[in-house]
């Protein structure tokens, strides 16, 4: 969907190279043909942003573009063309709906609008992604993953992505692990360290616990459960909790994590949080993920 995206653009404009695609340009692609987006997986919520994402391998980076006039069209969901998604890619793609709701709903650039759609994508996915997983034709769990994904989108598409997303791409791009595995990797630490520095943040995280019967009690304690469920949930489906359980080369992480600070700091889903980390809290935090220690600091 993200190529299809940046593909139609190049009907009115055939020589302009990805990153050219710019969010203030208009292309008027619609004279041409119209973006209908069928998703086969359940995840990234393309069919309901404008956002592209593709990957320049040249550099190993990820490029994130867009223009609202990539929104598309008409968005498909039907629960059968997901059926067949192997179970690895189901997690893969189902950590990606979790941080995109979680990270939509507390979103410094959201409003009450992207609120609604965060917190029903949160409490579907922690109730239907362990079934999409356990069981790939359970077309109820595949029909309300689909639609959490599309409400992630909705969420994150209209407010920003967060920490979770701007580490998360740091070490895809640099390790080429898989955009849902390493954003959902990143996003228990990154909600761990905007509790420690926001207590306004902290109070709706202390909602969407609550709201997903997660805990009741103070908001810290219900922050704090929210973390626990994110990480009981990737553990369910097989997903690492670390780094380490990446089986990345602690050598070779370690030699990369000034790339991958200065990846994560050029991206402005870093700066979308109500506790935005400069070059040493991001070393920590990438240092403390490799571990899998719960950030303290
Ligand atoms: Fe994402």
């Amino acid at each position: 969907m993200d190529a299809a995206k940046a593909i139609i653009i190049l009907l009115v404009k055939p020589d302009l190279e990805p990153d050219c695609i710019i969010a203030s340009d208009t292309y008027n692609f619609r004279d041409k043909a119209r973006l209908m987006a069928i998703p086969t997986t359940s995840g990234t919520g393309a069919e309901a942003t404008w956002a592209i994402v593709l990957t320049d391998t040249n550099e190993n980076r990820k490029l994130g573009l867009g223009t609202t006039e990539c929104m598309p069209d008409v968005a498909i969901l039907d629960p059968v063309m997901v059926t067949g998604m192997p179970t690895q890619i189901t997690a893969d793609t189902g950590m990606d709906v979790i941080t995109h709701a979680i990270e939509g709903y507390v979103s410094t650039w959201g409003t009450s609008i992207t609120e609604g759609p965060g917190l029903i994508a949160t409490r579907k996915t922690f109730e239907y992604l362990p079934k999409a997983h356990k069981n790939g034709d359970d077309l109820e769990a595949r029909k309300e993953m689909q639609n959490a994904a599309i409400l992630g989108g909705m969420s994150f598409g209209n407010s920003m992505a967060g920490l979770g997303h701007s580490t998360g791409h740091a070490l895809g791009a640099l390790f080429h692990v898989p955009h849902g595995r390493a954003v959902g990797l990143f996003l228990p630490y990154t909600i761990e360290y905007i509790i420690n520095g926001s207590e306004e943040t902290t109070a709706k995280y202390a909602e969407m616990a609550r709201f997903c019967h997660i805990a009741s009690g103070s908001d810290k304690e219900c922050a704090k459960a929210l973390v626990a469920k994110v990480r009981a949930m990737a553990n369910e489906i097989g997903q690492p909790l670390s780094v380490k359980d990446c089986g990345i080369d602690k050598a070779k992480y370690e030699e990369a994590v000034p790339g991958l600070i200065d990846r994560a700091l050029n991206e402005v889903m870093t700066m979308t949080v109500t506790r935005v980390p400069g070059e040493e809290d991001l070393g920590k935090i990438f240092r403390y993920a490799y571990e899998g220690k719960s950030v303290d600091f």
